[in-house]
């Protein structure tokens, strides 16, 4: 499976056609099928139909997968992804963490039509809180990127592709220091936007320093936000974070979309401690997390393959 694969046989491969196609194969497929979708200024009908087989996923059972599938569609930039994604925030039969996922794909599309439903969401009394402040986050992140202050302030530019669902805090002011920065991520009575805002500031600045900082927000009330620590830590892959990854993946009662993304963030950063950890959560009582230890191991392995390589010379 490659680029050249045909966008069929991705499909296939993406919605377990044959039923024994392993995770990590429908999880490649699906970022084979991304890359095509995104391209839609070169080639828009190719791109429309990555888009719709990517859609498809979501007919799965697997939380898993199919928040990835969100996660991906909110990364094309396609704005043909936003019905779809829209449809399943709504889909209150879709599990917490693939509405969460949708709803955060819509503001990281910048989609102004979608802000009427993500209001509606953030407003609903009865939704679960994680919905809620990833519908406030999206919020304000389609209004910031439409803003005149977007075009004004100075940011550091990104080492990583992603589409954040929030910016950076900006280069050059007095904020721009890790205490100060740790003080605003800390800070629940702040608005969780601007905590974000810091909280993507120290990734990029991405040092020892920095990283612990944002360890300290792993305390917070918060499962969405412990969850976004987690997944820059897999971004960043500083070996200082494991001890704080590993705690935070056998806390028995923490949140499973958490505990999830400190699985993946292990299985990133790839060192020898992680292994056992990892292998341990292949037992683990959510399948969620289940299943994250598998794309973990299968990353791990990946990650070490060179040096398996290397070895057998
Ligand atoms: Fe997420
Ligand atoms: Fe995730």
């Amino acid at each position: 499976m490659d680029e050249n694969t045909s966008l069929d046989t991705l499909r296939d491969v993406l919605v377990n056609a044959d039923g024994k196609t392993p995770l990590a194969d429908r999880f490649r497929a699906l970022f084979y099928l991304k890359s095509v979708g995104t391209e839609f200024e070169q080639n828009s009908e190719k791109a429309s139909k990555a888009i719709d087989y990517i859609a498809e996923a979501f007919r799965d059972d697997s939380e898993l997968l199919k928040h990835e599938v969100a996660y991906c569609l909110g990364q094309t930039h396609n704005l043909e992804a936003a019905p779809v994604l829209r449809d399943i925030l709504a889909d209150k039969d879709q599990q917490c963490m693939v509405r969460h996922e949708a709803a955060e794909a819509l503001g990281a599309l910048g989609d102004k039509d979608s802000l009427p439903i993500l209001v509606q969401y953030q407003a609903d009394p009865e939704e679960m809180v994680e919905i809620q402040q990833t519908c406030e986050l999206a919020i304000e992140r389609i209004h910031w990127e439409n803003s005149k202050l977007s075009k004004e302030e100075v940011l550091q530019k990104s080492l990583y592709e992603s589409v954040d669902p929030a910016p950076p805090l900006p280069l050059n002011t007095s904020t721009d220091k890790v205490a100060k920065l740790q003080q605003i991520l800390n800070d629940e009575s702040e608005p969780l936007f601007q905590r974000y805002r810091a909280m993507f500031r120290l990734r990029d600045l991405g040092t020892d320093e920095a990283c612990m900082a944002l360890a300290s927000g792993l305390k917070d009330s918060s499962a969405l936000f412990k969850h976004e620590i987690a997944y820059i830590f897999g971004q960043i892959c500083n070996p200082v974070t494991v001890p704080s990854l590993i705690d935070v993946v056998q806390r028995e009662e923490e949140a499973p979309m958490v505990r999830h993304e400190a699985a993946e963030a292990l299985g990133a950063i790839a060192t020898d401690e992680t292994f056992p950890v990892l292998k341990g959560l292949l037992q683990d009582k959510d399948e969620v997390v289940r299943e994250s230890a598998v794309v973990a191991l299968d990353m791990w392995e990946y990650e070490n393959s060179n040096e398996i390589e290397y070895a057998k010379v």
